[in-house]
């Protein structure tokens, strides 16, 4: 979205404040000061407003689903159905998915209009846990742990993974903890070592951890606690 409707949404700022702002270069967006009112934003840019970071005109909102296969991770989609519909009677502007999932993984998934909080779930460098419940098509080799703890050379980012942990359950289920959140992370560890994931269930992030009196699809909010686990 645009920087001047964006900030124009806020109760705060009327549109010609936000265009005065602007003009003075009181703005900027991820640390960069901003002199162009059509500047792109989303939900996580970091908005600062005269040096202070923008303070959004109702509370935060946080919640956690337990997505089913077949939603894709994303607000809007002409082709399939996403995860924000499950979210019934809940207000979905400025809501956004905190780590995405595959359409066919289920499990832990966060939603939020906190851009600065969900960041600091996200961001590779920040090193959360992220749990997996993990199956796979052929049998695990015993090399695997000692694979996935020396961390799996990923050569489109030029990255090593850190090192990873796996417990084996049986001939063809783990449980991983990744500390990281690339793009099909998990499929593209499993593939590295020659097997391929048929189902992935994401558990926890963090000390987030999935509720399990929560049905496949139905969500809830996320705890005082649950929140501040991550500061
Ligand atoms: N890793 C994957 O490959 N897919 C997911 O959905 C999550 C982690």
């Amino acid at each position: 979205m645009r920087l001047d409707c964006f900030l124009s949404k806020q109760a705060a700022y009327s549109r010609k404040s936000v265009l005065q702002l602007i003009s003075q270069r009181q703005i900027s967006v991820d640390g960069i000061t901003v002199n162009d009112r059509c500047h792109p934003v989303t939900n996580v840019s970091l908005i600062e407003i005269s040096g202070k970071p923008l303070t959004p005109s109702q509370p935060a909102r946080y919640f956690m689903l337990n997505k089913p296969a077949g939603y894709l991770s994303a607000t809007t989609d002409k082709q399939h159905p996403v995860a924000l519909e499950l979210l019934e009677g809940i207000e979905q502007q400025g809501l956004h998915i905190a780590g995405r999932l595959d359409r066919a993984t289920t499990g832990l998934l966060i939603i939020t209009d906190d851009g600065k909080w969900s960041r600091k779930l996200t961001e590779p460098k920040q090193k959360i846990p992220k749990t997996y419940l993990v199956e796979t098509a052929y049998a695990l080799s015993p090399e695997t742990p000692q694979r996935f703890t020396e961390g799996i050379y990923f050569s489109y980012e030029e990255m090593t993974t850190s090192p990873a942990l796996i417990e084996l359950l049986d001939e063809t289920t783990a449980r991983l903890t990744i500390y990281e959140g690339r793009y099909h992370q998990v499929k593209r560890m499993f593939a590295a070592v020659g097997n391929r994931v048929v189902s992935l269930h994401r558990e926890s992030m963090g000390e987030i951890i999935l509720d399990s009196k929560l049905e496949l699809g139905a969500f809830r909010a996320l705890t005082a606690q649950e929140i501040n686990s991550l500061n």
